[in-house]
């Protein structure tokens, strides 16, 4: 016995409607691909370009104050970069040294009562001039820093 023949079932085709809402969804679903690929790249890119550095604005040079900021007898603790900088202003002139202490880390500030670089973790003390240990448990003296001085502008020189 020979099996029965069918015709063929003709396959709907979509209408113009159901295209464009086709079409439609697909341009949602390539939006939401790339608005989460988008956040999830710019935090990432963030991270690994780094910010242009302050301490490039004035051709490795860092402004670090006048010296009416800093007068004689006294000294200023400021940032070079992210390093922190300790100016002194003296009779002998004016010096600049990393501030932070050789001993443990802290940082270092000016003790206008001593007349030296104190650090207020364990005592320790520096010469403002020279940045050499005068008292207590620091192993070292303050690593200096090069200051430059125009007019009454002070900088600190990077390098
Ligand atoms: S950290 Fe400065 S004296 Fe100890």
């Amino acid at each position: 016995m020979e099996p029965e023949r069918t015709e063929p079932v003709p396959v709907p085709t979509p209408s113009g409607a159901q295209t464009g809402r086709r079409r439609f969804l697909r341009y949602l679903l390539g939006l939401s691909v790339f608005s989460t690929l988008a956040m999830v790249a710019t935090p990432v890119l963030a991270f690994l370009v780094p910010p242009p550095s302050s301490s490039n604005q004035a051709g490795g040079r860092v402004p670090a104050g006048t010296t009416a900021d800093i007068p004689v007898g006294t000294g200023k603790v400021v940032a070079m970069g992210s390093t922190p900088v300790i100016v002194t202003n003296t009779a002998q002139g004016i010096h600049a040294f990393s501030a932070v202490c050789t001993h443990l880390g802290c940082i270092v500030a000016f003790d206008t009562t001593l007349g030296q670089i104190a650090c207020p973790c364990h005592g320790g003390t520096f010469n403002p001039d020279t940045g050499a240990v005068t008292a207590g448990p620091p192993p070292a003296p303050l690593p200096p820093v090069t200051v430059v001085v125009e007019k009454d502008q002070i900088f600190l020189v990077n390098g």
